[in-house]
């Protein structure tokens, strides 16, 4: 609008994975759109995705679309209760705004600052719904364990993003899955964040542990709306008898470009580019900070890294990130505190980036020691709408 041009590293929240407007993706739902982009019948390329995404997601044998994450969630979450004929979802991470979810809300006073989401009132939602989704705290066995006790033989899943930006403790996720197993509850993987980045096939490939149903949207179509549950013939085959369907969840642009971003991830051998990237941007900022004199450093996974300040007061933490994120965009980049690459980010991206956050990193060092970070803001501070409970 004002003609200034950003390197962006929020990359729409994570659903931009190849790069804005790629020309290979754009070129595929142009053509589609040539052809018609929803028919009376099914098309062949639900049933091509569907091979797509089995060979490339280990749980994935059956699949169910949708267009976009928190829908495809509130499927999974039909799907568990129905096969499993019991009402009860713990919970662990963001899974969307509907109101199986967001009724988790009425279980504490939102003005608590209590998880699953400090600040955000459930209006609007039944108050009937609450208790049937229960939130559990990431890394924490015990806290399960407990959940389960308290529910016996009523839970139906367990829905979690299986990590945000830091690999989970040894052995937790497949204790997760045996203890789930050992309730007759199903395991269901969030994958709308995490999925496509770390390894194509998700966070349950790169590791090694297959849930019973995966959620995945976001990345998986570079931009246009798509998502899908995938899991086992077990978990999923009684979905037949559940009433679960919308017209336009199999529209044929979101499966086009679903087909062509994972073919390019593949082609463009994306789990080895975002290796590099996500290093060189880790190196590259942990120097900015090094010469900025501020303490701290850049640490997560290489798929989302990001910047964390030592300062003298916690409280200062929201001023000091939103001044950032101000000056930052001052010099040309869209980010946050924390990055999300994608392939078409270049070393000349990080190379700019890095002195942007020098530039930046130094204006912060001088507020801190002036005492005076509030004349340096020009913007409002940055708030954080709700607690991921993932890290
Ligand atoms: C883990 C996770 N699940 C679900 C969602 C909701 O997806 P959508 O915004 O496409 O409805 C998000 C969105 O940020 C997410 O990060």
């Amino acid at each position: 609008m004002d003609e200034n041009e950003y390197i962006d590293w929020v990359s729409a929240v994570g659903a931009i994975i190849l790069g804005h407007a790629d020309e290979i993706v754009d070129t595929a739902v142009k053509a589609q759109i040539d052809r018609g982009s929803l028919y009376s019948l099914n098309s062949p390329l639900e049933i091509e995705l569907a091979e797509l995404l089995a060979e490339t997601i280990p749980s994935a044998e059956m699949v169910r679309y949708s267009k976009g994450g928190g829908e495809a969630c509130a499927i999974a979450a039909r799907i568990a209760r129905g096969t499993t004929g019991r009402d009860i979802i713990l919970f662990c991470g963001y899974h969307g705004w509907h109101d199986w979810y967001q009724a988790a809300n009425y279980l504490v006073d939102p003005e608590s600052g209590e998880f699953p989401f400090a600040g955000i009132e459930p209006i609007g939602v039944p108050r009937a719904l609450a208790g049937t989704a229960i939130p559990f705290p990431y890394g924490n066995l015990q806290a399960l364990e407990a959940l389960f006790d308290e529910h016996h033989g009523q839970v139906a899943a367990v829905m979690m993003e299986p990590l945000r930006s830091e690999l989970p403790p040894e052995g937790y996720l497949e204790a997760v899955r045996d203890l789930a197993h050992r309730h007759g509850a199903l395991l269901i993987f969030d994958e709308v964040s995490s999925g496509w980045r770390l390894s194509i096939g998700g966070v349950q490939a790169y590791l090694g542990i297959t849930p019973d149903m995966t959620v995945v949207a976001k990345a998986m179509s570079n931009g246009y709306p798509m998502g899908a549950v995938v899991g086992s013939r077990d978990a999923m085959e009684p979905a037949k008898r559940m009433f679960i369907s919308s017209s336009y969840w199999s529209d044929n642009i979101g499966l086009a470009a679903s087909l062509t971003t994972i073919s390019e991830l593949y082609r463009r051998d994306s789990e080895q580019r975002f290796q590099e990237i996500g290093e060189a941007l880790r190196v590259a900022l942990n120097q900015a900070i090094a010469d900025s004199g501020l303490q701290g450093a850049c640490t997560g996974l290489h798929t989302n890294p990001a910047i964390t300040l030592q300062l003298p007061d916690e409280s200062l933490r929201p001023k000091v990130n939103t001044l950032f994120v101000q000056e930052m965009a001052r010099r040309g980049i869209h980010s946050y505190t924390s990055f999300k690459p994608t392939l078409a980010h270049t070393e000349e991206d990080i190379r700019i980036t890095a002195q942007a956050a020098a530039e930046s990193l130094a204006i912060i060092r001088k507020g801190l020691t002036s005492g005076d970070l509030d004349s340096l803001l020009e913007c409002d501070i940055k708030k954080e709408p709700f607690r991921r409970l993932v890290k």
